[in-house]
């Protein structure tokens, strides 16, 4: 039998590319999104869900319990990016971002490993995470993001049974928010290349874009 993925914000930019990726390599793929349903197909079932609270994301796992808790891999694609000024950023903006980028990511994650059926869970970060720089606009994304090597190297050395990586891929083309001096990356790349992390066997590690890294790592900071 195929295996199944479950991609979380399936019908945004990214989402859509890894959905066709994923569907495309055979996988049965299991698509959440919150307003936009895509097009259903044999290999390609959407399930709507609402992140903004943990009531909310655990709702959506009780009302899809039957089929998420048949997917072997999960691609925790769903992570919206939110712009203020970094002097204004509230304790409330770091808690929002934390439960915007961590908290469905790991409760669908803790989920899925009660479930015994977890082989390979993917987190998408951006193309700064693991970067310790100054921040003028996306202080509270990107320290939400930061977190999320760390979340996936614990969850590896605790369950090795299961893979967890994280992916930092650059600017998208075709994003309405974008990295000022980064040129952008086709959906698609990205997607093949998440599609093939899932399916390796490496754990506990931080994939980069190395076009991007390399940019970066030669400038100072900026906005
Ligand atoms: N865009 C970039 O340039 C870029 C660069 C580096 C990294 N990334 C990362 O890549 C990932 C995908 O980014 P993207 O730009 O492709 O995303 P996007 O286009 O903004 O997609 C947003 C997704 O989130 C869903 N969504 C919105 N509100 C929701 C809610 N309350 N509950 C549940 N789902 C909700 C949307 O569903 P509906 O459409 O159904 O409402 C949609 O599927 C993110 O983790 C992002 O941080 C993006």
């Amino acid at each position: 039998m195929a295996e199944t993925v479950l991609i979380t914000g399936a019908s945004g930019l990214l989402g859509r590319a890894l959905v066709r990726e994923f569907a495309g390599r055979g996988l049965m793929v299991l698509a959440q999104c919150h307003r936009h349903r895509g097009e259903e197909s044999g290999s390609v079932r959407w399930l709507v869900g609402d992140f903004s609270s943990a009531g909310g994301t655990q709702a959506f796992l009780r009302r899809h319990a039957q089929a998420i808790a048949r997917c072997s891999c999960v691609v925790h694609n769903y992570g919206p990016i939110a712009e203020k000024p970094t002097a204004e950023v509230t304790g409330s903006d770091l808690v929002a971002a934390f439960q915007v980028q961590l908290q469905p990511a790991l409760d669908i994650t803790r989920f899925l490993l009660a479930q015994g059926t977890l082989r390979s869970a993917l987190f998408i970060a951006f193309e700064d995470t693991g970067r310790v720089r100054a921040f003028r606009k996306v202080l509270a994304f990107a320290m939400a993001k930061n977190a999320l090597p760390l979340l996936s190297r614990s969850l590896a050395e605790v369950h090795p049974g299961a893979r967890f990586n994280v992916l930092s891929p650059p600017t998208l083309a075709g994003a309405a928010i974008r990295h000022p001096r980064v040129k952008p990356v086709a959906p698609e790349k990205v997607a093949a290349r998440a599609c093939r992390i899932v399916l390796g066997r490496g754990s506990g590690r931080h994939y980069r874009w190395p076009a991007a890294a390399g940019r970066i790592a030669r400038r100072k900071t900026h906005g």
